[in-house]
C-alpha cells in the first residue's frame, strides 16, 4: 500500500460554520476542482472526508467500511450512556453478524411491498394537517404545521402507539438532532441522553402494554408520556383504526421470527425507539427541504402544478440538491486503500453525499434545481448495504406532501427571504417555512 495522506482542503475548514450551513455550494465546488478522489482531512481534526462522487459510489460497497466508531466528544463528555445504548439497537451502529439481520428487518415493514397502508395513512395525516392549516386561516409555517405534523403523526400510527405520544416522541427526537453538530457541549450530551432514555422507556411501556391490553393503550401513570402534552399538539390524529399486526414493531419481530437468524440483538421496539430520530427528524427535515426547494423555484413549481406526474421526479432532485444531511459518517475496520490514500483501520470518514450530489462530474450545472434533469445517480440516501432504510417512506412523505399541497391549493406565498437551514453540523435541514396559503 502506498502511504498517501488525503488532502488538505482550506474551503472545508467552512464545516462547522454558519456560511456552509446557508449554503454550502463553495465548499464542493472547491472540493471538485481539485485532481484526485476527492478526500481530504477533517478540518476538525477528527478523520477524513469523501466528497467525489465516484469516490463515494466505490467506498460505499466497501466490506471493511461499516458503522461509525464512536468517539469521546470534543466537549469531554462521554459518549456513553442512555443515548449509546438505545442507537446499538439501530442498524446504523450496527456491524456484522448484526447488521444484516436488524436491517432487513428495519426495512420490510418501510418497503414498497407495504405500499397500500404506507401510503393511506401518510395521506390520511397529510389531508387533516391540510384541512387544520385552512380552518386557522391560512398563515402558517410549512415545516411546523404541515411537514412535522405528517410524519410524527405517521410515525406514532406506525409504532401502534396512542396518538398524545406524537409531542413526547417529536421531543426527544429533536433533543438529539444536536449529537449531529461537530462539537456538542456537555449540555446538549445531558439533554440527548435523558432523551434517549425517555423515548426508550416509553415505547417499551408502550409495547408491553399493547401486549397484555388492546393495541394504542398509553402505559401507566407513571410512564414518561407524563409530559406527553407539552408542546403542539396542534393536528394530532386521534382516529384511525391502527391494527395491531400492521405496526412497525409486529412487522419487524415477524421478520426475525421467520429467519434462521439466531443470535442477533432483537428489541423491536428498542429498535423502533432507536430510529425514531429518523422517522421524525431525518423524515421531516428531507420533506421540508423538498417542499421549500420547489415553493422558492417559481418556475419548477409551476411545471408541478401543469404536470403533477412530474412530483417523483421533484423529489429525486430537491434530495439530489438539498438532502437532510450533506454527510453521515461510516467507520474503516481494516486499513483501506482507494486510489493511493490510505484510510486507516479506527478512521472515521464522513461520506459527504450532499457534495456527491453536485459532482459537475456527473450533474451539468449541479446548483440548478432542474425537475426535469436527465435520471443520474443521486446519493442522498448513501448506497450500498448500509443505504438508508427508510428512503422508501420518505420517498412517499415528500410525495404525496407535494400532492396534497398542488391538490388542494390554489397558491402558496412564501414568506421566508433568508431561510434557516438549521446547523452548523451535517444536519442541513430548514427549520421554518412560513407561508400564506389560498385553497381551491
Ligand atoms: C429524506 C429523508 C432521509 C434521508 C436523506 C436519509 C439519509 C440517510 C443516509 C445518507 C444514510 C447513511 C447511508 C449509508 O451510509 O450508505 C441513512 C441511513 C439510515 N437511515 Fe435514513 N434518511 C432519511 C430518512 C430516514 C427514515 C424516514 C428512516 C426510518 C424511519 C431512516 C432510517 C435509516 C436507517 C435505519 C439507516 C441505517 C441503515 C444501515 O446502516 O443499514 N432514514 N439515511
Amino acid at each position: 500500500m502506498t502511504d498517501q495522506v488525503a488532502q488538505d482542503l482550506p474551503a472545508l475548514s467552512e464545516l462547522a460554520d454558519e456560511r456552509f450551513a446557508r449554503d454550502p455550494g463553495f465548499a464542493y465546488r472547491a472540493a471538485h476542482a481539485q485532481p484526485g478522489p476527492g478526500l481530504f482531512r477533517m478540518p476538525t481534526g477528527d478523520g477524513l472526508i469523501a466528497t467525489a462522487h465516484r469516490t463515494l459510489a466505490d467506498l460505499m460497497h466497501h466490506p471493511a467500511l461499516g458503522a461509525q466508531h464512536r468517539r469521546k466528544r470534543r466537549s469531554g463528555a462521554g459518549a456513553e450512556g442512555a443515548l449509546a445504548r438505545m442507537d446499538s439497537y439501530s442498524p446504523f451502529f450496527m456491524n456484522e453478524p448484526a447488521h444484516t439481520p436488524i436491517a432487513i428487518a428495519t426495512y420490510r415493514p418501510m418497503s414498497p411491498a407495504r405500499n397500500h397502508p404506507l401510503i393511506e395513512t401518510i395521506t390520511h395525516a397529510a389531508e387533516r394537517a391540510m384541512d387544520d392549516m385552512l380552518d386557522r386561516g391560512g398563515v402558517v409555517d410549512l415545516r411546523r404545521d404541515y411537514v412535522q405534523v405528517i410524519v410524527r403523526n405517521f410515525w406514532v400510527r406506525f409504532l401502534g402507539l396512542p396518538a398524545e405520544a406524537a409531542p413526547l416522541l417529536e421531543k426527544c427526537s429533536a433533543a438529539i438532532v444536536p449529537m449531529l453538530k461537530f462539537e456538542t457541549t456537555p449540555e446538549e450530551v445531558e439533554i440527548a441522553n435523558r432523551a434517549a432514555q425517555t423515548l426508550r422507556d416509553y415505547v417499551e411501556a408502550c409495547h408491553r402494554t399493547a401486549g397484555d391490553s388492546p393495541a394504542g393503550d398509553s402505559p401507566g401513570g407513571d410512564s414518561p408520556g407524563g409530559d406527553s402534552t407539552d408542546g403542539d399538539s396542534t393536528g394530532d390524529d386521534s382516529t384511525g383504526d391502527d391494527s395491531t399486526s400492521e405496526t412497525f414493531l409486529n412487522l419487524f419481530e415477524s421478520v426475525l421470527a421467520d429467519s434462521d437468524w439466531n443470535d442477533v440483538p432483537r428489541n423491536a421496539a428498542t429498535t423502533a425507539a432507536a430510529i425514531t430520530f429518523d422517522g421524525i427528524d431525518s423524515a421531516a427535515g428531507g420533506v421540508a427541504n423538498v417542499v421549500y426547494t420547489c415553493l422558492s423555484h417559481p418556475d419548477q413549481w409551476a411545471l408541478l402544478e401543469e404536470n403533477p406526474g412530474l412530483v417523483h421526479h421533484a423529489w429525486r432532485e430537491a434530495i439530489r440538491l438539498e438532502p437532510p444531511f450533506f454527510g453521515l459518517h461510516r467507520g474503516a475496520y481494516e486499513d483501506i486503500e482507494y486510489e493511493g490514500v490510505r484510510i486507516s483501520a479506527g478512521t472515521n470518514l464522513l461520506m459527504a453525499w450532499g457534495a456527491a450530489n453536485r459532482d459537475p462530474r456527473v450533474f451539468e450545472n449541479p446548483d440548478r434545481f432542474d425537475i426535469r434533469r436527465p435520471k443520474r445517480r443521486t446519493l442522498g440516501f448513501g448506497g450500498g448495504p448500509r443505504i438508508c432504510k427508510g428512503r422508501h417512506l420518505a420517498m412517499l412523505e415528500g410525495e404525496i406532501a407535494l400532492r396534497v399541497l398542488l391538490e388542494r391549493l390554489a397558491s402558496i406565498e412564501l414568506l421566508v427571504e433568508e431561510p434557516d437551514w438549521g446547523g452548523p453540523g451535517m444536519v442541513r435541514a430548514i427549520r421554518s417555512i412560513p407561508a400564506r396559503l389560498s385553497p381551491k
